[in-house]
Protein backbone atom coordinates (compact mmCIF):
# COMPACT_ATOMS: atom_id res chain seq x y z
CA UNK A 1 0.00 0.00 0.00
CA UNK A 2 1.54 3.67 -0.84
CA UNK A 3 2.88 5.61 2.00
CA UNK A 4 0.58 8.47 2.51
CA UNK A 5 0.75 11.95 4.61
CA UNK A 6 -1.14 10.87 7.12
CA UNK A 7 0.46 7.57 7.64
CA UNK A 8 3.85 10.20 8.42
CA UNK A 9 1.63 12.05 10.93
CA UNK A 10 0.45 8.97 12.66
CA UNK A 11 4.00 7.87 12.78
CA UNK A 12 4.87 11.31 14.66
CA UNK A 13 2.07 10.73 16.81
CA UNK A 14 3.52 7.13 17.58
CA UNK A 15 6.91 7.92 18.13
CA UNK A 16 7.60 5.76 15.28
CA UNK A 17 11.22 7.11 13.93
CA UNK A 18 11.18 6.99 9.79
CA UNK A 19 13.76 7.41 6.98
CA UNK A 20 13.62 9.47 3.71
CA UNK A 21 16.31 8.37 1.11
CA UNK A 22 16.98 10.62 -2.31
CA UNK A 23 16.63 8.03 -5.43
CA UNK A 24 17.26 9.88 -8.99
CA UNK A 25 16.54 6.96 -10.97
CA UNK A 26 14.12 4.08 -11.82
CA UNK A 27 16.64 0.81 -10.57
CA UNK A 28 17.46 2.54 -7.09
CA UNK A 29 14.00 3.95 -6.77
CA UNK A 30 12.68 0.25 -7.54
CA UNK A 31 15.34 -1.43 -4.69
CA UNK A 32 14.41 1.49 -2.26
CA UNK A 33 11.15 0.98 -2.49
CA UNK A 34 11.09 -2.63 -2.60
CA UNK A 35 13.46 -2.19 1.05
CA UNK A 36 10.75 -0.49 2.90
CA UNK A 37 11.65 3.02 2.56
CA UNK A 38 8.70 4.99 2.95
CA UNK A 39 9.85 8.06 1.41
CA UNK A 40 11.74 8.82 -2.05
CA UNK A 41 12.56 12.11 -1.90
CA UNK A 42 13.63 13.50 -5.95
CA UNK A 43 16.42 15.99 -4.58
CA UNK A 44 17.92 18.71 -6.24
CA UNK A 45 21.04 17.13 -4.75
CA UNK A 46 20.86 15.51 -8.46
CA UNK A 47 22.77 18.22 -9.69
CA UNK A 48 25.79 17.53 -7.82
CA UNK A 49 25.53 13.68 -7.12
CA UNK A 50 24.25 12.61 -10.36
CA UNK A 51 24.93 15.80 -12.72
CA UNK A 52 28.14 16.68 -11.68
CA UNK A 53 27.18 20.69 -11.12
CA UNK A 54 29.27 21.81 -8.36
CA UNK A 55 25.80 23.24 -6.50
CA UNK A 56 22.23 22.93 -6.72
CA UNK A 57 21.47 25.98 -8.74
CA UNK A 58 21.68 25.45 -12.30
CA UNK A 59 19.26 22.21 -11.91
CA UNK A 60 16.23 22.50 -14.14
CA UNK A 61 12.64 21.76 -14.00
CA UNK A 62 13.25 19.58 -16.97
CA UNK A 63 16.06 17.88 -15.36
CA UNK A 64 14.34 17.57 -12.34
CA UNK A 65 10.66 15.59 -13.98
CA UNK A 66 13.14 13.50 -16.18
CA UNK A 67 14.24 11.96 -13.24
CA UNK A 68 10.96 12.07 -11.07
CA UNK A 69 9.39 10.48 -13.55
CA UNK A 70 11.90 7.53 -13.68
CA UNK A 71 11.66 7.39 -9.91
CA UNK A 72 7.82 7.40 -9.83
CA UNK A 73 8.14 4.31 -12.53
CA UNK A 74 10.47 2.58 -10.05
CA UNK A 75 8.77 3.21 -6.79
CA UNK A 76 5.02 0.99 -6.27
CA UNK A 77 4.81 1.77 -2.31
CA UNK A 78 6.79 4.85 -0.94
CA UNK A 79 5.84 8.39 -1.08
CA UNK A 80 7.47 9.89 -3.98
CA UNK A 81 8.59 13.55 -3.25
CA UNK A 82 9.32 16.21 -5.64
CA UNK A 83 11.93 18.81 -4.87
CA UNK A 84 11.43 22.21 -6.78
CA UNK A 85 14.84 23.50 -8.30
CA UNK A 86 16.50 26.76 -7.80
CA UNK A 87 14.18 29.29 -8.99
CA UNK A 88 10.87 27.56 -10.10
CA UNK A 89 8.73 29.23 -7.75
CA UNK A 90 10.70 31.67 -5.97
CA UNK A 91 10.07 34.16 -8.71
CA UNK A 92 6.09 34.43 -8.50
CA UNK A 93 3.58 32.44 -6.81
CA UNK A 94 2.00 31.51 -9.73
CA UNK A 95 5.04 30.48 -11.24
CA UNK A 96 5.30 28.13 -8.09
CA UNK A 97 1.92 26.49 -8.21
CA UNK A 98 1.97 25.68 -12.03
CA UNK A 99 5.35 23.75 -11.41
CA UNK A 100 4.76 22.68 -8.32
CA UNK A 101 1.57 20.94 -10.85
CA UNK A 102 3.98 19.71 -13.29
CA UNK A 103 6.02 17.23 -10.69
CA UNK A 104 2.55 15.57 -10.12
CA UNK A 105 0.54 15.61 -13.52
CA UNK A 106 3.65 15.09 -15.41
CA UNK A 107 6.36 13.59 -12.80
CA UNK A 108 4.37 10.97 -10.86
CA UNK A 109 5.37 12.48 -7.48
CA UNK A 110 2.85 12.91 -4.86
CA UNK A 111 4.29 15.85 -3.11
CA UNK A 112 6.63 18.61 -3.38
CA UNK A 113 9.82 20.17 -1.33
CA UNK A 114 10.34 23.80 -1.13
CA UNK A 115 13.18 25.40 0.32
CA UNK A 116 12.71 28.58 2.80
CA UNK A 117 10.14 30.22 4.74
CA UNK A 118 7.78 29.65 1.83
CA UNK A 119 4.31 30.38 3.63
CA UNK A 120 2.66 31.96 1.32
CA UNK A 121 3.53 29.31 -1.74
CA UNK A 122 2.87 26.27 0.89
CA UNK A 123 -0.51 27.58 2.22
CA UNK A 124 -1.66 28.13 -2.02
CA UNK A 125 -0.48 24.30 -2.46
CA UNK A 126 -1.59 22.95 0.27
CA UNK A 127 -5.21 24.75 -0.69
CA UNK A 128 -5.00 22.90 -4.34
CA UNK A 129 -4.12 19.67 -2.68
CA UNK A 130 -0.73 19.55 -3.45
CA UNK A 131 1.24 18.47 -0.39
CA UNK A 132 3.86 20.56 0.58
CA UNK A 133 7.34 19.60 2.47
CA UNK A 134 9.21 22.24 3.68
CA UNK A 135 12.81 22.81 4.04
CA UNK A 136 15.08 25.02 6.80
CA UNK A 137 18.12 26.10 8.50
CA UNK A 138 20.96 25.05 5.58
CA UNK A 139 19.03 25.51 2.64
CA UNK A 140 21.44 24.65 -0.22
CA UNK A 141 19.83 26.82 -2.63
CA UNK A 142 20.45 29.97 -0.25
CA UNK A 143 24.38 28.76 -0.71
CA UNK A 144 25.14 32.02 -2.02
CA UNK A 145 23.22 34.24 0.17
CA UNK A 146 24.61 32.18 2.94
CA UNK A 147 28.20 32.73 1.80
CA UNK A 148 28.71 28.57 1.71
CA UNK A 149 27.27 25.91 3.32
CA UNK A 150 27.36 26.32 6.96
CA UNK A 151 25.46 25.31 10.13
CA UNK A 152 22.52 27.92 10.81
CA UNK A 153 20.45 28.68 13.59
CA UNK A 154 23.76 29.10 16.08
CA UNK A 155 22.39 32.65 17.92
CA UNK A 156 19.47 32.56 20.13
CA UNK A 157 17.90 34.94 17.16
CA UNK A 158 18.72 32.65 14.54
CA UNK A 159 17.18 29.68 16.52
CA UNK A 160 14.12 31.56 17.72
CA UNK A 161 13.83 32.71 13.59
CA UNK A 162 13.75 29.25 12.38
CA UNK A 163 11.57 28.13 15.55
CA UNK A 164 9.31 30.67 14.44
CA UNK A 165 9.28 30.03 10.42
CA UNK A 166 9.02 26.13 11.36
CA UNK A 167 5.55 26.19 13.24
CA UNK A 168 4.80 28.98 10.31
CA UNK A 169 4.98 26.42 7.32
CA UNK A 170 2.95 24.28 9.94
CA UNK A 171 0.13 26.29 10.36
CA UNK A 172 0.17 27.11 6.53
CA UNK A 173 -0.29 23.10 5.76
CA UNK A 174 3.15 21.71 5.35
CA UNK A 175 2.98 17.91 6.03
CA UNK A 176 6.33 18.00 6.98
CA UNK A 177 9.61 20.02 7.34
CA UNK A 178 12.98 18.84 6.60
CA UNK A 179 14.98 20.70 9.10
CA UNK A 180 18.94 20.69 7.47
CA UNK A 181 22.35 21.45 8.81
CA UNK A 182 20.89 22.94 12.64
CA UNK A 183 22.68 22.85 15.81
CA UNK A 184 21.37 19.46 17.87
CA UNK A 185 19.50 21.28 20.73
CA UNK A 186 17.44 23.18 18.25
CA UNK A 187 16.63 20.21 16.06
CA UNK A 188 15.06 19.06 19.41
CA UNK A 189 13.04 22.23 19.62
CA UNK A 190 11.40 22.36 16.56
CA UNK A 191 10.68 18.77 16.71
CA UNK A 192 8.76 18.92 19.77
CA UNK A 193 7.10 21.82 18.91
CA UNK A 194 5.84 20.76 15.99
CA UNK A 195 2.77 18.53 15.62
CA UNK A 196 3.93 17.53 11.65
CA UNK A 197 6.97 15.57 11.55
CA UNK A 198 10.55 16.94 11.47
CA UNK A 199 13.23 15.12 9.01
CA UNK A 200 16.35 15.85 9.59
CA UNK A 201 19.74 15.66 7.88
CA UNK A 202 22.83 17.34 10.19
CA UNK A 203 20.01 18.41 12.69
CA UNK A 204 20.60 15.37 15.15
CA UNK A 205 19.18 12.31 16.65
CA UNK A 206 16.21 13.79 17.96
CA UNK A 207 14.27 14.87 14.56
CA UNK A 208 11.50 12.43 14.15
CA UNK A 209 12.95 11.36 10.60
CA UNK A 210 16.31 11.35 9.18
CA UNK A 211 16.75 12.10 5.67
CA UNK A 212 20.34 11.30 3.78
CA UNK A 213 21.17 11.50 0.14
CA UNK A 214 21.57 8.03 -1.55
CA UNK A 215 25.28 8.66 -2.66
CA UNK A 216 26.30 9.26 0.58
CA UNK A 217 24.68 6.03 1.77
CA UNK A 218 26.03 4.17 -0.68
CA UNK A 219 30.18 5.38 -0.60
CA UNK A 220 29.97 7.54 -3.72
CA UNK A 221 30.75 10.51 -2.43
CA UNK A 222 33.98 11.56 -4.40
CA UNK A 223 35.55 11.55 -0.98
CA UNK A 224 33.90 14.27 0.24
CA UNK A 225 31.63 12.43 3.16
CA UNK A 226 29.76 15.40 4.80
CA UNK A 227 29.74 15.34 9.16
CA UNK A 228 26.21 14.39 9.54
CA UNK A 229 26.56 11.24 6.37
CA UNK A 230 27.68 7.23 6.90
CA UNK A 231 28.45 4.99 4.23
CA UNK A 232 26.63 1.65 4.75
CA UNK A 233 28.70 0.18 1.64
CA UNK A 234 31.49 1.07 -0.17
CA UNK A 235 30.01 1.30 -3.68
CA UNK A 236 32.52 3.06 -5.47
CA UNK A 237 34.81 0.36 -4.11
CA UNK A 238 32.37 -2.32 -5.59
CA UNK A 239 31.88 -0.77 -9.01
CA UNK A 240 35.81 -0.05 -9.34
CA UNK A 241 36.14 -4.24 -8.55
CA UNK A 242 33.40 -5.50 -10.39
CA UNK A 243 34.69 -2.83 -13.78
CA UNK A 244 38.36 -4.17 -13.57
CA UNK A 245 37.07 -7.66 -12.96
CA UNK A 246 35.28 -7.30 -16.33
CA UNK A 247 37.78 -5.39 -18.38
CA UNK A 248 40.18 -8.15 -16.80
CA UNK A 249 38.33 -11.06 -18.31
CA UNK A 250 37.29 -9.74 -21.43
CA UNK A 251 41.48 -8.35 -22.55
CA UNK A 252 42.55 -12.36 -21.14
CA UNK A 253 39.64 -13.94 -23.23
CA UNK A 254 38.25 -15.64 -20.50
CA UNK A 255 34.91 -13.83 -21.26
CA UNK A 256 32.30 -14.03 -22.56
CA UNK A 257 32.91 -17.86 -22.70
CA UNK A 258 30.80 -20.97 -24.05
CA UNK A 259 27.93 -20.71 -21.94
CA UNK A 260 27.41 -16.90 -22.34
CA UNK A 261 27.09 -17.66 -26.02
CA UNK A 262 24.10 -18.39 -28.59
CA UNK A 263 24.19 -21.36 -30.59
O1 LIG B 1 18.14 17.75 -2.53
C1 LIG B 1 18.27 17.04 -1.53
O2 LIG B 1 18.83 15.94 -1.57
C2 LIG B 1 17.72 17.54 -0.29
C3 LIG B 1 17.98 16.77 0.96
C4 LIG B 1 19.35 17.02 1.43
C5 LIG B 1 17.00 17.03 2.01
O3 LIG B 1 17.12 18.55 -0.27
Amino acid sequence: MTVTIHDLSAWKQQGRRFVMLTAYDYPTARILDAAGIPILLVGDSLGQTVLGYETTLPVTMEEMLHHTKAVSRGAKEALIVGDMPFLSYQTSLEQGIANAGRFLKEGGAHAVKVEGAQTTLTEALSELGIPVMGHLGLTPQSVRGMGGYHVQGKTEEAAHKLLGDALSLEKAGAFAVVLEGIPRDLGRTITSSLAVPTIGIGAGPETDAQVRALTDVLGLTDGRMPKFARAYVDLEEEITRAATAFRSEVEEGAFPDDAHSYH
